[in-house]
């Protein structure tokens, strides 16, 4: 049975003051009916104090990038053992804002997949088409090599301890979510991806989280399809009241 995971992206949003508010809030009316596997990702900033909130709960701590070195004169860079250092279960990686903003491309990502990998932190690999693309027809084009290139080089175990989430970007921060069967139409695509670098069995196991609006009022539906395993929440993980009306679906 794969996982399901609902993961919090907090962004650039929250100082330290209202990090810990949220976290607050959230411990507060924690209540986790599905036992699925909860994350927050707050800035690098408020990781430690996030953590030091969370770390008697069962709720999880991700980051929202890495460095794939290890150490070095990088400067302005997170390192993997930093991110374990403040108690780092997972990491975002190739988020589409960092993707357009910073230009990181899919080998880049391959590299940074690799290194979470070997710190054992779980890497939330995402991708996901604009807009221009699916009109043009094209989203499939542009997953197929978001996923073959950026997956690359690894084992079926491997595959098995990446978190896919498929967020188209059209629908990220818009309002306007996939419609589930849009997008259990692509996590149904991406699992016969993923089918491809291993085998059946493997991809079965793997989670593919949906992103892009998800709210309360919709949560439900998104996750009633069959190959939507979860979600990687943006504005609505910044209220603590509508990130836990969603993990409680
Ligand atoms: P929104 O939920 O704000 O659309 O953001 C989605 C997202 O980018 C999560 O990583």
């Amino acid at each position: 049975m794969r996982k399901t995971i609902i993961a919090g992206n907090w962004k650039m949003f929250t100082d330290v003051d209202e990090a810990l508010r949220l976290v607050s809030d959230l411990k507060a009316a924690y209540k986790n009916k599905n036992k699925i596997e909860v994350v927050v990702c707050p800035p690098f900033t408020n990781l430690e104090s996030v953590y030091n909130k969370i770390k008697d709960t069962d709720i999880l701590l991700g980051a929202q990038n890495m460095y794939f070195e290890e150490k070095g004169a990088f400067t302005g860079e997170i390192s993997p053992s930093m991110l374990k250092s403040v108690g780092c279960k997972f990491v975002i990686i190739g988020h589409s804002e960092r993707r357009e903003y910073f230009k990181e491309s899919n080998e880049l990502l391959n590299n940074k997949i690799k290194t979470a990998l070997k710190y054992n932190i779980t890497p939330i690999y995402c991708v996901g088409e604009k807009l221009e693309e699916r009109e043009a027809g094209k989203a499939f084009k542009v997953i197929e090599a978001q996923i073959k290139e950026g997956l690359v080089g690894f084992t079926a175990q491997e595959l098995k301890e990446i978190v896919i989430a498929y967020e188209p970007v059209w629908a990220i921060g818009t309002g306007k979510t996939a419609s589930p069967a849009q997008a259990q139409e692509v996590h149904a695509y991406i699992r016969g991806l993923l089918a491809t670098l291993s085998d059946k069995k493997t991809a079965e196991e793997i989670t593919i989280q949906y992103g892009g609006s998800v709210k309360p009022d919709n949560v439900t539906e998104l996750m009633s399809q069959p190959d939507i395993d979860g979600a990687l929440v943006g504005g609505a993980s910044l209220k603590a009241d509508s990130f836990l009306a969603i993990i409680n679906y």
